[in-house]
This record gives structure tokens, C-alpha cells and sequence, in this order.
């Protein structure tokens, strides 16, 4: 149970940027809407709390959020991160972000795409295989997601799970959420041929190199991304140890089992699945994901560590990482949210919970 404060309204305040540059924010919008009226472009997609693309460190100053904040992970909720989209300021405030030299990708239309490949990977993953016209490719980094407009306005977002391709298509692993209006439509209706509208790229769990020893965390479908960075650095051989962690409630789950063993074989890296469903026939290892990394290290100083997957899991990958040494600013995740809120309870400006 929070606390309620009263606030002072403030008619405005400054907000200071990284490089210096300042601009004012009323107390009824968010610092997302007065950059954008400043015409200063910062990082941004979903608007809605749920994508996590405008999350920034707070260098000094308050601020509250208002509305729904699903991508902030209970260890983000640490009054020094903000997501930018529902962040109100309470007085100036100094943020450790630079403005983007053009319009952020949620800024720019959707694109058209074609659905050029629908392959069930297990019984709730879909592969579908996604081609961009010449004229709207997209130009992605491997980690990064994408949104999938649907037809009642709400983009959805699916991580992209290849490196870049010559004849520009990209695979996402689609993961039928029970009763999801989206993932439903994808399992039952979309079609090969049929166009999508397309938002994006958005991100910034991504790794260009792996220059300390890595340990990558998924679960489910969070191996989407992990498989997109994987691929992009296996050309250049990887210069420390990587390990992969993949969790699955079961085996079946394990969807890119063999060609996961297949890669790690060719390229060095160490892939260790993991069970958790204690009933299914499985002899590998069992639990959850995270439990088998701290089963196997005692000290995570000196690795990076990406962790995806659902908010559950990230969260306690990162609260078990943190107490076995992991350095909180190398540590790197992508929380896979419901992409169109729940229930998204506006907070009265006026008052703030902590
Ligand atoms: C950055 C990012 C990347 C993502 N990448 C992937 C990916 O690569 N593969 C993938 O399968 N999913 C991914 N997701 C999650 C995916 O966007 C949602 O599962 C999707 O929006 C569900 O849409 P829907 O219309 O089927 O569900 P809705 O009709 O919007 O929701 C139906 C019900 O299910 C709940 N719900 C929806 N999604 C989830 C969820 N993910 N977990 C738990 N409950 C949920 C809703 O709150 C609601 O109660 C990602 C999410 C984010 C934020
Ligand atoms: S743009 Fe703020 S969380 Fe998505």
C-alpha cells in the first residue's frame, strides 16, 4: 500500500537534457509531450507505458508517473528511472538522455509489410516470416522489436529474431497469449500474403560485441531477440564466453531446441536449457531459468548479463544476478509486457503514490 502525497502543482518546470539542452514542461503534461512541442525528438514508441523506449535515468530532480508504467520492473521503481511517456515533473529536472537527430520511429507512419511465412514452431509459437517493400525496409539492429498495428489501434510488439537478411525479411516468434486478441487473430486467421502495418524498429537491448563474458537469460519467447544477437555477432567469433539460458515451462517450449545445440556446438558458446514443469518428461536441467545460472556461478562480476522474457522472470533474473555480484549497469533487458494496457488507470495528477 503507497503513500499519498498531496503535491504542490507547479506551473512549469525545466527539463535539461544530457548535451545541455533545456526545454519547459507544463505540470499537466507528460515530458515526452513537452519535448515533442519543443520540437526536440526523444526516444519513444508506445506512449502507453508499455514498450519501455522512452525509459531514462533521472540525473537529479522529482517527478511522478501517471498511468500505467508496465515496463518499469519492480527494481526500476526507484524514483531515479522514468519512462518519459507518464512521467509529470515536480519541479527542474536533469535527464541522462540526448535528443535523436530525427523524428523516433513512432513519430514516422507504419509501413506496409507482407506476411510471407506462417510456421508453428510448437503448439503456442508462431513463426511468422514478415517481407518489407524496397521502397519501407526496415533497418533494424539485432535485439530490437517491432509493432504490429491490429485493427482496434493498438500496436502490438514482437521482438525480431533473425540478423539482418539480404531480401530484408524478418521472422518474429509469435507466442499465443490465452484469450489475446492479436496473438489469436495470428494463430487462426492471418494468412500467407496478407499485409501488415508495421511500427519501428524500437529498442535498445541490443549487443554489438561481446567483449566481457555474456550470459543471456530467456524465457519463452524472449529467445527471439537472444537468437537475432547471436546470429548477428557469430560471424566475428565470439572473443569471451557466452553462455545462453533458455527456460520453458516445457520441453515442447523448447521450440529451437536442436538448433540452438547446433549453434552453440559450432560457435563455442554454452547452451543450457532449462525445465521448469517438474512433471514433464525431461532429464535435462530443471527449474527456473535463473535458479540454473546461480546453480552455476558463484560470482557474476565480470559478466554482462541480457535477460528477456516476461516481467516475472526478468525480475527475478535480476534480483538474483544483482545478489551474486552482477553490476546493475551491466545488466540488460527487455521486459515482454502485454503491449496494449490492461486497465489503464490514469493517476490524478495531483496526488502521487510511493
Ligand atoms: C518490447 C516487447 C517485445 C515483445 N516481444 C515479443 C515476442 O517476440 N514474442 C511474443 O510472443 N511476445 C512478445 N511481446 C509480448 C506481446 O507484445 C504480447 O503478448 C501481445 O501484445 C499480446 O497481444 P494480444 O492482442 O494477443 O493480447 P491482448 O488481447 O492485448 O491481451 C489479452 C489478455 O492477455 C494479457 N496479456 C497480453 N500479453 C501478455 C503477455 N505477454 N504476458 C502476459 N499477459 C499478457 C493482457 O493483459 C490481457 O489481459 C513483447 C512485448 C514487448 C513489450
Ligand atoms: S513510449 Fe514510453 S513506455 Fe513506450
Amino acid at each position: 500500500m503507497g503513500l499519498k502525497l498531496s503535491l504542490r502543482p507547479i506551473s512549469s518546470a525545466t527539463v535539461t537534457l544530457a548535451t545541455g539542452t533545456a526545454f519547459e514542461v507544463a505540470s499537466d503534461e507528460t515530458i515526452l509531450e513537452a519535448a515533442g512541442k519543443a520540437g526536440i525528438w526523444l526516444p519513444s514508441a508506445c506512449r502507453t507505458g508499455a514498450c519501455g523506449s522512452c525509459k531514462v535515468t533521472v540525473s537529479s530532480g522529482d517527478f511522478f508517473h501517471a498511468g500505467s508504467v508496465a515496463a518499469l520492473s519492480a527494481a526500476e521503481q526507484d524514483g531515479c528511472t522514468a519512462l518519459l511517456c507518464r512521467a509529470h515533473a515536480l519541479g527542474d529536472l536533469q535527464l541522462d538522455v540526448a535528443e535523436l537527430p530525427e523524428p523516433p520511429p513512432s513519430e514516422r507512419p507504419a509501413v506496409p509489410a507482407r506476411v510471407v511465412g506462417l510456421i508453428r514452431e510448437s503448439e503456442h509459437v508462431m513463426r511468422l516470416t514478415l517481407r518489407f517493400s524496397a521502397l519501407d525496409p526496415l533497418d533494424f539492429i539485432p535485439g530490437q522489436f517491432i509493432g504490429l498495428r491490429h485493427s482496434d489501434g493498438f500496436d502490438r510488439s514482437f521482438s525480431i529474431a533473425n540478423a539482418p537478411r539480404v531480401d530484408g525479411t524478418v521472422d518474429l516468434h509469435v507466442g499465443r497469449v490465452a484469450g489475446g486478441v492479436f496473438t489469436g487473430h495470428v494463430f487462426e486467421h492471418l494468412r500467407v500474403n496478407d499485409i501488415l502495418r508495421v511500427t519501428g524498429p524500437f529498442g535498445n537491448f541490443t549487443c554489438a560485441s561481446v567483449v566481457r563474458p555474456a550470459i543471456f537469460i530467456a524465457g519463452g519467447t524472449g529467445i527471439a531477440p537472444v537468437r537475432a544477437i547471436l546470429e548477428s555477432l557469430a560471424g566475428d567469433s565470439f572473443a569471451a564466453p557466452v553462455y545462453v539460458y533458455w527456460g520453458s515451462r516445457t520441453q515442447s517450449g523448447l521450440y529451437l531446441d536442436r538448433e540452438l545445440r547446433e549453434f552453440s556446438e559450432r560457435h563455442g558458446i554454452a547452451y543450457i536449457p532449462v525445465v521448469s514443469d517438474r512433471a514433464d518428461a525431461w532429464s535435462g536441467r530443471a527449474g527456473l531459468v535463473h535458479e540454473a545460472v546461480l546453480q552455476d556461478f558463484d560470482d557474476l562480476s565480470a559478466f554482462d548479463i541480457y535477460a528477456c522474457g516476461s516481467p516475472a522472470m526478468v525480475d527475478a533474473a535480476h534480483k538474483a544476478v544483482l545478489a551474486r555480484g552482477a553490476r546493475r549497469d551491466r545488466f540488460f533487458s527487455d521486459c515482454f509486457h502485454p503491449s496494449r494496457p490492461a486497465a489503464d488507470s490514469q493517476l490524478n495528477t495531483r496526488e502521487v503514490w510511493s
